[in-house]
């Protein structure tokens, strides 16, 4: 099969669908790969890093859809990208097809396939191709509290893990999951004293065992957050109900009862935040501050590390690229559940019932194109 990487084109994302080790690996199992110049320069992977092993570099990303059999990228494809996608070509890359309807007709008219990385779902429920831009945010969200709480950014003028005689940062992680969990670590290995509230009591338990004793569980109530957060230099949101708004665990009266310059990093912002003033902001301008409180509410905070979030992307997902690349799609999905409900748009047939849902369009069953 010939699998082609275009350079991702929406702002500011420096991420690439594929690296060297990725393309060797598809190479080695008898594929070839065609690689839009320039598309791995802004992970850290140059042109010359993909012919060493293999690929083969062209100029355009029209040069690299003209000939694929599978695309292999990052963000789902914006208007200029359309016109290039053929008909029966496989895509595999993230869609989130429910908050586009221009998107969603636009592949249904492609004709193309469309495997959506953030709907590939083990049995267990979890979503893989997720979880590694979690966890980059997670742990993200300390390095960035830490530094809008240094006094020049805006903070109080707090050092995370404090230093002999003088106490750490008080930090708060609303959710414990696999966000929380990464924020909460990475604080906690900073020397801050860390406190986890979540609503799942096994989940608490659970972080209880594996967590350091510097941070502690507490069961997520108005009252417990309210009485806390008084005390926090830094609060982290990282709540998820699947496939709802967030809930705002932090309403615009608690912040009054904060310190001045705490830091607020809302990770939730994506779903709407857990935080009532928390909206989405972006790299170029990541602050704004309320009640003298700092608010980070960066949607996309992993794309500010494009080499870590690369690899972290793409080692996920390569095992299902190659399977894709080694049966063809159809025999792929019909062995492989999980990739099976990561199938949503294929030959102008809408197959994922959450997408026709959200845009009261009409829903084809898989097997039915299969
Ligand atoms: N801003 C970004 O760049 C970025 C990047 C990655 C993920 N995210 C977002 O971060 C959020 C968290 O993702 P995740 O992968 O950790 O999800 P997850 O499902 O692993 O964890 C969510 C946790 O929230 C807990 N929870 C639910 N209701 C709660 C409540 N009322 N109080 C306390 N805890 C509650 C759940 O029990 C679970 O442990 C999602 O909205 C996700 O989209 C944002």
């Amino acid at each position: 099969m010939l699998i082609g990487v275009p350079k991702e084109i929406k702002p500011l994302e420096k991420r690439v669908g594929l690296t060297p080790g990725g393309a060797e690996m598809l190479i080695r199992n008898g594929h070839k790969v065609v690689v839009e110049t320039n598309a791995g320069v802004g992970s850290g992977f140059p042109d010359d890093r993909y012919t060493a092993i293999g690929a083969t570099i062209v100029a355009t990303a029209a040069d690299v859809y003209g000939v694929a059999d599978m695309i292999v990228k990052v963000k789902e494809p914006i208007a200029p990208e359309y016109p290039l996608i053929r008909k029966g070509q496989t895509l595999f890359t993230y869609f989130h097809f429910a908050a586009s309807r221009e998107l969603t007709e636009a592949m249904v008219k492609s004709e193309a396939v469309c495997i959506a990385y953030e709907t590939v779902q083990k049995p267990d429920g979890s979503l893989p191709l997720l979880v590694p831009m979690s966890e980059v945010a997670g742990r993200m969200a300390p390095q960035e509290g830490a530094k809008y709480l240094e006094h020049p950014m805006g903070g109080r003028g707090v050092l995370l893990g404090g230093i002999p005689g003088v106490r750490p940062a008080n930090v708060m992680v609303l959710g414990g999951g696999v966000v929380g969990t990464n924020s909460a670590k990475i604080a906690a290995g900073f020397g801050a004293q860390v406190t986890i509230f979540d609503n799942n009591l096994y989940r608490l338990r659970y972080l209880d065992d594996v967590m350091p004793r510097n941070c502690v569980t507490q069961m997520s109530t108005a009252s417990n957050i309210r009485e806390a957060i008084v005390e926090a230099d830094l609060v982290i949101g990282a709540v998820l109900i699947v496939g709802a708004k967030a809930p705002h665990l932090v309403t615009r009266d608690m912040l009054s009862t904060m310190k001045p310059g705490a830091v607020i990093v809302d990770v939730s912002v994506d779903q709407g935040g857990c935080v009532e003033t928390c909206k989405p902001t972006t790299h170029d301008n990541p602050t704004y501050v309320v009640d003298g409180v700092v608010h980070y509410g960066v949607a996309n905070m992993p794309g500010a590390v494009p080499y870590t979030s690369t690899l972290g992307l793409t080692g996920a997902t390569l095992p299902y690229a190659v399977e894709l690349a080694n049966k063809g799609w159809q025999n792929a999905v019909k062995e492989n559940r999980e990739l099976a409900l990561g199938v949503n748009v294929v030959a102008g047939k809408i197959v994922y019932k959450a997408v026709a849902e959200a845009f009261d369009m009409q829903y084809d069953s898989l097997d039915s194109v299969l």
